[in-house]
């Protein structure tokens, strides 16, 4: 058994101390006094302890955020120079990767290899936005009015963002909620996750250290009754951007009433990958198990619906099962872990009623994966599961799972998978593994879902739109979709006679 990789120094020392928020440039405790302990999901150890926010350091931050927008330093900042900073962070990231990397592990359980594409994935994303600021630009507009009438539009940021991130990839999470905005001009406020506020905290020093100015980006920890309701009623923020679940994205859209925010959701899934028997047989197990497994399931567009076309659906099927065999289950700190624990007690408890669910439900569970006992009894481990035989209409095949357990649902026809993969409330990815190119094109057309992967899953780049149809939200994150999505248009119109 390969040995655990030991504890960065860095990191040591770094989780030795109680941490802080970060409000106006600054390293603060809540104005309470109030903190709680964050986890490693591995061992179920309290890691460190970071400041609970209340109601009035959210009040602080946003007056901070609304104090560095309103007249302030940052939207009139040149391009050049927001552009320099991000790329200024993202070097700072890069100069740290193994640390950052370890305390995703640490925090959210993930194992180093894919912490380290989290991190990674930060550092694209911060580059392909320093890209941004000199090319955000309005139109002259040719217009029917008559007389002479000059009209024009500019792009121009929004104001302060109240951002709010889940606990599933920490670090990337929060580097989407802050580098379009910021590229933008806007202002920003963000919230961590409860489970895993470790790498913000870190994030925050980074930002300091770059020197962008005080309270352009505010960084606080706390939980989402309290803090991120406070974020999501404030008169003084202009956008929430929010990804979670599709409950609390609800009462985020009817809170956020209250003064018109702009309202931009990445919610849940529960999305189908598409096995047509002319697949690619061994591409299509390795799409379908990355397409569940990645991240332990803990993924918004995981492939948790698996239809397979029946004449190789109980090949396939058995054939999945032994493939995730390969996925070693264990510490993320072991490197010959694939698959880390999930989040929390709570969300180990919520797939296991999911796994007991779908045998009520008349399902048969199959486990698979592999893993030190030992290891795995620490920590709040759920090994890859498939369940066969389930129909659309199960709970386990219509709500969000959130683990590493897939639906095997088989199907006979393209116009019958299509009408399957649509009956859901969701519409964020989907899949579709198959050697016909018109096949192909035909179901991405036809998923009502805002991404789609042909024999491959989960890719997702910064160049390129992510976010949901139906109930999986509002909006895009990455390209140029977020850019829109954090500026106004302005129309100004100018009587040249
Ligand atoms: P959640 O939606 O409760 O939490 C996500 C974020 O929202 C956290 O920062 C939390 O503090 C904040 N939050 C919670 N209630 C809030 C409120 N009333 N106002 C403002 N902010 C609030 O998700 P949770 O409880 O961590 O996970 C439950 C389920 O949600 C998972 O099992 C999964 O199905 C789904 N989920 C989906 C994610 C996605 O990426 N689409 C990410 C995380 C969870
Ligand atoms: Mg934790």
């Amino acid at each position: 058994m390969a040995t655990m990789t030991a504890l960065n120094s860095k990191v040591a020392e770094f989780t030795s101390t109680p941490k802080q928020m970060f409000i106006d440039g600054k390293f603060v405790d809540a104005l309470s006094g109030k903190r709680f302990a964050t986890y490693n999901p591995a061992t179920g150890e309290s890691i460190t302890t970071v400041p609970e926010a209340g109601k009035e350091d959210v009040d602080l931050a946003v007056q901070v955020a609304r104090k560095a927008f309103d007249g302030g330093p940052w939207p009139k900042t040149k391009p050049a120079e927001r552009s320099r900073l991000l790329h200024k962070l993202a070097d700072l990231i890069e100069e740290n990767i193994e640390e950052l990397t370890q305390m995703e592990t640490l925090d959210n359980g993930v194992p180093l290899e894919g912490a380290k594409n989290f991190v990674m994935a930060s550092v694209g994303h911060l580059r392909y936005y320093a890209g941004w600021p000199s090319i955000i630009k309005g139109d002259t507009v040719p217009n029917n009015i008559p007389g002479e009438l000059f009209n024009y539009t500019r792009r121009e940021p929004i104001g302060v963002c109240g951002q709010i991130i889940p606990w599933n990839s920490p670090i990337i999470n929060a580097v989407m909620k802050i580098a379009a905005p910021v590229a933008c001009g806007n202002t920003v406020v963000l919230k961590t996750a409860e489970q895993t506020p470790l790498s913000g905290v870190r994030l925050a020093e980074l930002i300091q250290e770059a020197g962008f100015p005080d309270g352009v980006v505010n960084i606080i920890s706390g939980f989402g009754s309290t803090a991120g309701a406070a974020l999501t009623e404030h008169l003084g923020v202009d956008k929430i951007a929010f990804t979670g679940s599709t409950e609390v994205g609800k009462e985020v859209m009817r809170s956020s009433a209250v003064n018109v925010k702009k309202v931009s959701l990445e919610l849940g899934g529960k999305s189908a990958n598409i096995i047509f028997a002319d697949a690619d047989y061994d591409q299509a197990i390795a799409n379908a198990a990355n397409a569940i497994f990645w991240n332990s399931g803990q993924v918004c567009c995981a492939g948790s619906r698996l239809f397979v076309e029946r004449k190789i659906y109980d090949r396939f099927v058995s054939d999945l099962v032994e493939y995730s065999k390969n996925f070693r289950v264990g510490n993320g700190f072991n490197p010959e872990s694939v698959l880390g624990p999930l989040v929390s007690k709570e969300q180990l408890e919520r797939v296991n009623r999911y796994r007991d669910l779908a045998k009520q439900e008349g399902s048969e569970v199959l486990e698979g994966g592999s893993g030190d006992e030992k290891e795995i009894s620490s920590g709040y481990f759920v090994k890859p599961t498939v369940l066969a035989n389930v129909t659309n209409d199960m709970c386990v095949a219509q709500e969000e799972i959130f683990g590493p357990v897939v639906g095997a649902l088989p199907f006979e026809t393209i116009d019958e998978v299509v009408e399957l993969a649509n009956q859901t409330q969701y519409g964020l990815g989907g899949g579709v593994c198959t050697t016909d190119v018109r096949k192909a094109h035909r179901v991405a057309h036809a998923m009502r879902t805002g991404n789609v992967w042909v024999n491959t899953y989960n890719v997702i780049d910064a160049t390129s739109p992510f976010g949901g149809y139906k109930q999986s939200g509002i909006g895009r994150e990455n390209g140029s979709a977020a850019i829109d999505m954090y500026t106004e248009i302005k129309n100004v119109w100018v009587n040249l006679d």
